[in-house]
């Protein structure tokens, strides 16, 4: 199932609405990035100007209007695209062009995107407020700050530029902070083939396999449902896992360490993110299993806490809380639970948050605190739940037999009314189910 233009109309009605009466907003698409020399890579439109148009194609431009309050048409939709060209077709692909602008994607008006600069300024005449997504494109911002320049030189014709810039992002991304049962389906097919492809890693791996032959696997599932990952691949083995960020993935896999790997793919531009953390022999050590029953149970307990009207951080706290029992109980750490959450000295072990909101991107939209108060769980929100622990491998202050043990554990989770609803639930995690699963 695909969002269709309805649900686009839809999102661009609920704009239009908060923006009031004469005023205009401006969304530009991202720019194609290059790779090298002339190599791009492959194009990802923007998540928020995806999420009001369902346009994908580079070098596009949304424009919405509102008019006097007493305007009966509501608003208009312009689409600045690339017009339709057969040579370049040929070359680069298809395009919708001006006439596919309005006949399937519903704008109202359509230009030539080189027409911008020109058609734009009588636009801003007259407008009051403009809503620009400010600081997201250097180069497209001095185009904005041109524009307003030469709107303003219009003055003695009695129009100038809107006298008002609004941060425009601040009212999409709450926007997509909710995700409609839709959004949620959409990121549920995406959590599923990421189970899938975790799945898949836990009955392939095999000691003497390389780290980046794990990924292919991953990838082999991502590439077979049509999706590309969200973020890049992490897949460490040992002591690798004690690198939050590790995307070299060029190491061999031993006997008797763990994998961790942090892959998941985006489906029809919204993501997921899993994480699971498993024995490459298919047998967890004494140790490995005491450290990941710990995280586990902080897991567990941390999704538990993803209920409408719990603050953000109560996931967290909930973590911590566990984290730092469990390595106070296997001697890791010594002293007193409430000084060791109180001075953060579990950040030794435990060095980053236990999520993020999930949504389009993979690191979502939406503020986090209001007013600066951390906000509730409402209805519709996506969070991760990721809590770790990495004993680095050089730490001295702890056993050796701890040493270079990195784990992490990350579902998706939705607040809904009745719960929390894990979307990745697919994949298994207990100790047990991984093994299982690895010895057929
Ligand atoms: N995969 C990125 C993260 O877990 O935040
Ligand atoms: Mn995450
Ligand atoms: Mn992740």
């Amino acid at each position: 199932m695909k969002l269709t233009q309805v649900d686009f109309q839809e999102r661009r009605d609920r704009l239009a609405a908060q923006m009031g009466p004469n005023s205009i907003a401006i969304i530009a698409t991202s720019p194609v990035a290059m790779r090298n020399r002339d190599a791009d890579y492959k194009y990802r439109t923007d998540s928020s100007f995806f999420y009001l148009t369902g346009f994908a194609e580079p070098e596009a431009v949304a424009v919405i209007e509102t008019f006097a309050e007493d305007d009966e048409d509501g608003y208009s939709y312009s689409l600045f695209c690339r017009e339709r060209d057969r040579e370049m077709e040929i070359w680069n692909g298809y395009r919708a062009g001006v006439d596919g602008a309005v006949d399937d994607y519903e704008a109202d008006e359509a230009y030539a995107i080189d027409l911008l600069d020109e058609e734009i300024i009588e636009k801003l005449l007259s407008k009051e407020k403009l809503f620009y997504r400010i600081g997201q494109q250097p180069e497209f911002d001095a185009r904005v700050a041109k524009w307003i320049t030469t709107a303003n030189g219009e003055s003695r014709r009695g129009t100038a530029a809107p006298a008002q810039v609004i941060q425009l992002d601040r009212i999409l991304d709450e926007m997509r902070l909710f995700k409609s049962e839709q959004e949620i389906a959409l990121m549920q097919t995406a959590s599923d083939i990421s189970a899938q492809a975790h799945t898949r890693a836990m009955q392939t791996v095999k000691p003497g396999m390389m780290e980046y032959a794990l990924e292919a696997e991953l990838n082999y599932v991502f590439g077979q449902n049509g999706c590309v990952p969200s973020y890049n691949s992490i897949v460490g083995g040992g002591e690798n896992a004690c690198i939050l960020h590790y995307v070299e993935n060029n190491k061999e896999l031993k006997d008797g360490d763990l994998v961790l790997i942090d892959a998941a793919c985006e489906y029809e531009y919204y993501a997921s993110d899993i994480t699971r953390t498993f024995p490459v022999n298919g047998k967890f050590s004494p140790e490995q299993k005491a450290l990941y029953n710990v995280i586990l149970d902080a897991q567990l307990a941390a999704i538990d806490a993803v209920r409408v009207g719990n603050s953000y951080k109560e996931p967290h706290n909930v973590a911590v809380r566990i984290l730092v029992q469990g390595l106070l109980d296997l001697g890791i750490m010594q002293g007193d639970i409430e000084e060791i959450i109180q001075k953060e000295s579990f950040r030794q072990f435990y060095m980053h948050g236990t999520g993020h909101w999930l949504g389009m991107d993979v690191h979502d939209v939406g503020s986090y605190k209001q007013e600066g108060v951390w906000r509730t769980y409402e209805e519709g929100m996506v969070v991760t739940v990721e809590p770790g622990l990495y004993i680095a491998p050089d730490d001295e202050t702890v056993d050796v037999k701890w040493r270079g043990i990195g784990i992490r554990i990350e579902d998706d989770i939705v607040a809904t009314k009745n719960g929390p609803l894990n979307l990745t639930a697919k994949v298994v995690k207990s100790v047990e189910e991984i093994e299982a699963l690895m010895a057929r």
